[in-house]
């Protein structure tokens, strides 16, 4: 079962969705992977954030999108195939690239997904992940307004569990910024508990006063909020 239900997929477009300007950086550090005539598969491609984004910047890389949830899927607005990492619902060595935005955490059973990856992806293809990993999430900045939400992080796997789960080598792995919001009271007001899988992991007393103290920040602090995911680049090694 996954977790995104009706309302975590609106709220997701509200609180998770970044301007494309805000993932300038990763336009930048995927592009070397998004090669024109490539094709990309988005495996839980939510709400099409990076479905959008990649045909915006790569007009010439085809993205097929996959996504578990009927309620993402349908909040998406665009046509998308239901399936999971562990059922891809696409032909053997058919892809270039397998792209998983903020998915692998989700993923149970990461052997039966590393079968799945490599059934799909053609010779010398790649697995191109945007995440959290457990031993770090310095990167956050959530985290200084709601200090009980790194709790949540036991849930996410290191980055040699996703690696050797999928049964992957590591080829690239650095830290790329994004620009989460344009301020902390632009990021105050779109806050939601139930959009994010470290908020979701609060009690709501914790969830309300993290959010007076993020509602505070905003009133002197005006700057951009910059958070830093990992890249992580797999190949069959
Ligand atoms: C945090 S959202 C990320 C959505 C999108 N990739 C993005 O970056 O905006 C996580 C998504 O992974 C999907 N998901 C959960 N379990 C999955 C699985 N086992 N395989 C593929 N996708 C999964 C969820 O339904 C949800 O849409």
């Amino acid at each position: 079962m996954t977790r995104y239900d009706a309302v975590e997929a609106s709220a997701y477009r509200v609180a998770r969705e970044i301007s494309f300007e805000g993932l300038a950086a990763w336009r930048e550090a995927v592009e070397p992977y998004l090669r024109p005539g490539r094709v990309v598969l988005d495996l839980g491609a939510g709400t099409g954030l990076f479905v959008r984004a990649f045909a915006q910047w790569f007009p010439e890389v085809s993205v097929v999108a996959v996504e578990p949830s009927a309620d993402m899927r349908a909040a998406s607005g665009m046509p998308m195939l239901t399936g999971d990492a562990a059922a891809i619902p696409l032909p053997d060595a058919s892809v270039d690239v397998v792209w998983m935005s903020t998915v692998v955490h989700h993923v149970r059973d990461l052997p039966a997904a590393g079968r799945e990856l490599r059934r799909v992806l053609r010779p010398g293809g790649v697995v191109v992940l945007r995440s959290l990993f457990r031993e770090r999430h310095d990167g956050i900045g959530l985290f200084r307004f709601f200090p009980e939400a790194v709790r949540g992080m036991s849930g996410f796997p290191t980055v040699a569990e996703v690696a050797d789960g999928l049964g992957f080598a590591v080829a690239r792995l650095e830290p790329v910024g994004q620009v989460t919001a344009p301020s902390l009271a632009d990021k105050a007001s779109t806050v939601r508990r139930e959009a994010d899988t470290l908020l979701r992991s609060l009690s709501v007393q914790e969830f309300e006063a993290g959010r007076e103290r993020l509602v505070a920040a905003a009133s002197v602090e005006t700057g951009p909020v910059v958070d830093h995911l990992d890249l992580l680049v797999l190949d069959a090694g």
